[in-house]
This record gives structure tokens, C-alpha cells and sequence, in this order.
């Protein structure tokens, strides 16, 4: 398949479907059974980004600065317009649901006060539910098996078992086993 030279390495099942554009100098490193649908990214130097086994795409993109780090585990499945985007580095742990057009970004692209930007990692926990339209800032982990609601936007650490919500989002409920 001619798009497997932009990967660094790849391995069985790989599926792309639509376009799938790679620009830049990092390297994209992916297991197996990855599908792409419409998957956009963008690297600057030594960027890397890693997709796990078994991990689905849609229509989204991912943008890795110069030095980034983008981490996707295994079972993660990505929905349409959501864009991760790291300065420095974007960790998302295995069996993650992302929905539609929530944002991942580590920075905040410009300082205030003639101060440098902040930017700090992001952690997606194991089992993570991300619902519609999610914004989540720099510096923010978010739990294992916890679940954050539609427009809602993260701004500091969510605890493991939890359903968070609202700008900025707090906690609603509690899970055991978090979304199925
Ligand atoms: C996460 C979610 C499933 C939780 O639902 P839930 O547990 O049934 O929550 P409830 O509806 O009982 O709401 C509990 C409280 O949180 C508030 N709340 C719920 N969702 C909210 C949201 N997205 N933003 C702000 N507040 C929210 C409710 O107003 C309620 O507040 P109150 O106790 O003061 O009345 C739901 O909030 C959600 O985001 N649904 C959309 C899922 C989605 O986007 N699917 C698309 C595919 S990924």
C-alpha cells in the first residue's frame, strides 16, 4: 500500500480509507489493525506520534510540534473534526472514546504579560469517555474509567471513576465500570 512508507513502522490490518495526509519530518510509529478514515497530521522535528493495536480514526487530525509526543494506546477509537494537538505531550491511554469535535491542546499558543506560553502534558485515562465537543487544556489528566460530559471544558485534574461536566467541568456522578 503506497501510504505505508510514511509510517516509521507499521503493523498488520492496516486500513485507510478517504485521504490520509502526513506532512513533516517526525515519525509515525502504529501496531496493528489501525484504521484511518480522513486522518490529517502534522509533524515538525523529532516529533512521534505512536497509534496502538486496534485503534480507529475518523476525520480528525493530530499536529506535533517540534520535540511532541502523541501517544494513542490500544482499543482508542477517535471521532469526526477532533484534534489533538501537542507542543509537548498528548498521552491517550488504552480503550479511550473520543467524541465528535473535542480538542486535545497542551498549550495555550501565546503568553500573557511578555511571559512564555504555558505548556504542560495531557493524560487521557484508561477507559475515558471524552463526549461531543470537549475541550480539554493544558496540564489536565483525567482518570481511568471516567467520563467527561458533551461541552464541557477541562481545565484541571479529574479523579479516576467520575462523570465531570460544565465549563469548567465538575463532578456530576461516578462510575464503576465507566462507559459501555
Ligand atoms: C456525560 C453524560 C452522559 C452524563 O449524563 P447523566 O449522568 O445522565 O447526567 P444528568 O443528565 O443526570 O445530569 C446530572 C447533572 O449534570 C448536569 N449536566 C449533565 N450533562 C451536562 C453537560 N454536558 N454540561 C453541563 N452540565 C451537564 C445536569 O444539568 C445535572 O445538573 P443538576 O444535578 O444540577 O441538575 C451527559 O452529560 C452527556 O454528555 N451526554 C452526551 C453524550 C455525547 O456527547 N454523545 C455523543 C457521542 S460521543
Amino acid at each position: 500500500m503506497r501510504h505505508k512508507r510514511k509510517f516509521s513502522s507499521v503493523g498488520s490490518g492496516l486500513g485507510i480509507l478517504g485521504k490520509f495526509q502526513f506532512l513533516g519530518p517526525g515519525k509515525l510509529i502504529a501496531g496493528n489493525n489501525v484504521e484511518l478514515l480522513n486522518v490529517n497530521i502534522w509533524t515538525d522535528k523529532n516529533a512521534v506520534i505512536t497509534i496502538g493495536n486496534n485503534v480507529e480514526l475518523k476525520n480528525m487530525s493530530i499536529f506535533a510540534d517540534k520535540n511532541a509526543v502523541v501517544t494513542i494506546g490500544n482499543n482508542v477509537r477517535i471521532s469526526n473534526n477532533v484534534q489533538i494537538i501537542a507542543q509537548k505531550q498528548i498521552v491517550i491511554k488504552d480503550e479511550a472514546l473520543i467524541g465528535k469535535q473535542t480538542i486535545l491542546q497542551d498549550s495555550d499558543f501565546h503568553g500573557i504579560d511578555g511571559k512564555a506560553p504555558k505548556i504542560e502534558p495531557i493524560t487521557i485515562g484508561f477507559h475515558v469517555w471524552l463526549a461531543r465537543q470537549v475541550l480539554v487544556l493544558k496540564g489536565v489528566t483525567i482518570g481511568d474509567y471516567s467520563i467527561v460530559g458533551a461541552g464541557s471544558v477541562v481545565v484541571s485534574h479529574i479523579s479516576d471513576h467520575v462523570i465531570v461536566a460544565g465549563n469548567p467541568a465538575r463532578q456530576i456522578g461516578v462510575t464503576k465500570d465507566g462507559y459501555s
